[in-house]
């Protein structure tokens, strides 16, 4: 009997505990042996020094999302057209309050309040110090040093998380990502293409070769009759450096074929800018890539 009032006091005070504190118990999330070669290590980062540490939180029905990105773009289904409305989209990516108690909590415990970065709340960010960041996840930050562009990045080689975030942390920054070592900036410049046979939509004979815009038409089942809707809009992305340029629309026949199988009268675009982007129109800066994102 004793041994049973034992186990009961025992399971008791095993369910009365609070939950994971702040000294629960650690795992190594991300690590990596070296940062990557042209990051030199340029000395252990002052203790007080402040940084905006960032969570990604789990999103609470990714696959749902996904699923109605293609209901409504697959030809032919009920609700292709219907496009998301931004609630919408954020229903389905918004953090379970599983997840973002477990995220308060955590950094409660170590005396922290983050703030929602992103709409959904998906993204939390919590200013720092060095101090705090080694300590909430056994990191080291370090300055790094691009050896050729002497640009720096504060970041440390491995990071944990305690087990009672496994699932709804998905990842922070800035920790062992490092940025890009070099932006390249291969410039387009218009040229000439043979025409003729060869530039039929349908003759890829020549594709393994070289890439001609009638090669990409082929290849992604791009037509070639024109649509007949006036209000379509075709969006370009820019990210990373890569800026969709306004001379490139009079290179690409490319785009100027998906601007006129898309039925868009308008040879040109305007440009969206959201926190803080640019669009630099200098040749030099024009991205390879820009103008495809489509
Ligand atoms: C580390 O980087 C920060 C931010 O660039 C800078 O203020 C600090 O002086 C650097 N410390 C060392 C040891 O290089
Ligand atoms: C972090 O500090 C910066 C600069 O003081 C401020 O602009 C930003 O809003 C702060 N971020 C958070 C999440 O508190
Ligand atoms: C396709 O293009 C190649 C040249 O790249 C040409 O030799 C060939 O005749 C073309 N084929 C057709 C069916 O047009
Ligand atoms: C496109 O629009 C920009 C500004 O909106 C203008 O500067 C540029 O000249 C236009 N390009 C053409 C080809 O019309």
């Amino acid at each position: 009997m004793a041994k049973v009032l034992a186990w009961c006091v025992l399971l008791f005070v095993a369910l009365a505990r609070p939950l994971p504190s702040s000294k629960g118990e650690m795992r190594v999330y991300e690590k990596r042996d070296s940062a990557p070669r042209n990051f030199a290590a340029s000395g252990v980062t002052s203790a007080d020094h402040v940084i905006s540490l960032r969570f990604g939180l789990a999103q609470s029905n990714f696959p749902g999302l996904e699923k109605a990105l293609y209901e409504v773009s697959t030809p032919g289904r009920p609700q292709y057209g219907q496009h998301l409305s931004k609630a919408e989209v954020e229903e389905f990516i918004r953090p379970s309050s599983e997840t973002v108690s477990a995220v308060d909590d955590w950094l409660a415990s170590h005396g922290l309040t983050a703030t929602p970065l992103s709409p959904a709340g998906d993204w939390l960010a919590v200013n720092v110090t060095v101090d705090q960041a080694n300590s909430i996840l056994d990191a080291q930050y370090t300055n790094f040093t691009h050896v050729d562009t002497g640009r720096q990045a504060i970041r440390t080689l491995s990071y944990s998380l305690p087990a009672s975030l496994d699932g709804h942390v998905t990842f922070v920054h800035p920790t062992t990502a490092f940025p890009r070592s070099t932006v390249r900036h291969d410039v387009l410049y218009p040229r000439s293409f043979n025409t003729g046979a060869d530039q039929s939509a349908t003759n890829t004979s020549s594709c393994a070769s070289a890439i001609t815009p009638a090669c990409l038409q082929a290849m992604y089942n791009i037509p070639s009759t024109p649509a007949t809707q006036p209000t379509n809009q075709l969006a370009v992305t820019g990210f990373v450096e890569q800026y969709a340029n306004e001379a490139d629309l009079e290179v690409s026949s490319l785009l100027r074929n998906l601007i006129m199988v898309s039925g868009i009268s308008s040879t040109n675009f305007t440009v969206q800018t959201i926190n803080g982007g640019q669009n630099p129109q200098s040749q030099t800066q024009a991205g390879s890539e820009a103008d495809l994102d489509v």
